[in-house]
């Protein structure tokens, strides 16, 4: 049976790079079918969409999400983040971020496991007397024992997979509500699994180790904020923003599961073809091996790998790589 795949190209490279993505999933045998939907930036400048219920709840029958970038510099910083991505992560319960970072010529190869739901993007806070001399502003963190736990036993059970290393990375010595519920999680849920051994980082300097030795990292489980950040410093010493790919999980399956580059809308570079869309495309492949196509999958991170496919243009880096699995 096909999957039902829903596509959110999005604002600027976002459709250009979307298209490869496609492009590659279909060469490589799987077969799908694809509803389209007009959102982000673009969309909300023409009539003020954002993400209507009834979309959600359409995207809840889905196997899965693909997403290209949404935002464009028109459109108030936040809303789009708040209104669409935000809203989806917590609507559809993908509560985690999972994203690779793997770079052969230097033997990095970890995994990023980021709580998705709750710490200082839960939305916790307010303002008072804004605009005056008197402002305040607050933006707490929300950790619950319930979401902590969850995402720290998908990370154990991804090292149990991988080379058995899991690493914690919070700022326990300051933040120490918050950083006291992580450890002491993390340590309860480290007696299930014995095989799996365990670190603990601070986060600036877990900031150090990615840029001097990224090797010693097998998997890593952090909060969101933290994750959000340490994800785009990994991006940058594993081969840059145009390799960079995630997925937004929900584990139980209980709804689709959410797929997207690292990368935003490109503004600067939109509608001239010279997009990398490595990134879309490894998205892609996260994508297939969560629907268990996970031979497709490999192949696919196979061809992008492959240095023949170092050509420029969007379209021509689609065509090579899709060139490889026909
Ligand atoms: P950006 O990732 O769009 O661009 C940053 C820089 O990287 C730019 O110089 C761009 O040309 C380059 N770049 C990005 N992707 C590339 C690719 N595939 N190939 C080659 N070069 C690439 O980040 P920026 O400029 O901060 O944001 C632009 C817009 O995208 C904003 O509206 C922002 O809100 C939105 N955005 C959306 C995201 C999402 O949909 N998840 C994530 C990040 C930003
Ligand atoms: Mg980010």
């Amino acid at each position: 049976m096909a999957y039902r795949i829903g596509i959110v190209g999005g604002d600027g490279i976002g459709p250009e790079v979307i298209a490869e993505g496609l492009k590659v999933i279909k060469a490589s045998g799987v077969t799908f079918d694809t509803v389209e939907y007009d959102l982000g930036g673009d969309r909300y400048g023409r009539d003020g969409t954002v993400l209507p219920d009834e979309i959600l709840d359409e995207w809840r029958g889905l196997d899965a999400l693909y997403l290209g970038a949404v935002g464009t510099p028109e459109v108030p910083p936040g809303l789009i983040e708040r209104g669409l991505l935000l809203k989806m992560r917590f609507a559809l319960d993908l509560y985690i971020n999972l994203r690779p970072f793997v770079l052969a010529a230097e033997e990095i190869d970890f995994r990023v496991v980021r709580e998705n739901t709750e710490g200082s993007y839960a939305g916790e806070g307010g303002s008072l007397r804004r605009g005056t001399p008197h402002e305040i502003a607050t933006q707490g963190s929300v950790n619950t024992r319930y979401g902590v736990e969850r995402a720290v036993r998908f990370a154990f059970d991804l090292a149990m997979t991988r080379r058995r290393h899991l690493t914690l990375v919070h700022k326990t010595n300051v933040l120490t509500f918050s950083g006291d519920l992580w450890e002491r999680t993390f340590n309860e849920v480290a007696r299930d699994y014995p095989d799996v051994a365990t670190a603990y980082n601070h986060v600036d300097a877990a900031c150090i180790y990615f840029v001097q030795s990224p090797q010693q990292y097998d998997v890593i489980v952090t909060d969101n904020l933290f994750g959000d950040i340490l994800t785009d410093l990994g991006g940058a010493v594993s081969g840059g923003i145009g390799l960079a790919s995630s997925a937004n999980l929900n584990p139980e399956r209980t709804g689709p599961s959410m797929f997207e580059p690292v990368h935003g809308s490109a503004p600067d570079i939109a509608g001239q073809g010279i997009a990398n869309p490595k990134a879309a495309i490894l998205s892609g492949a996260m994508m297939l091996d969560f629907l268990g196509e996970s031979n497709a999958a490999a192949r696919v991170v196979a061809a992008c790998a492959d240095p023949s496919t170092d050509v420029e243009g969007t379209v021509a880096i689609g065509d090579t790589v899709a060139g490889l699995l026909t």
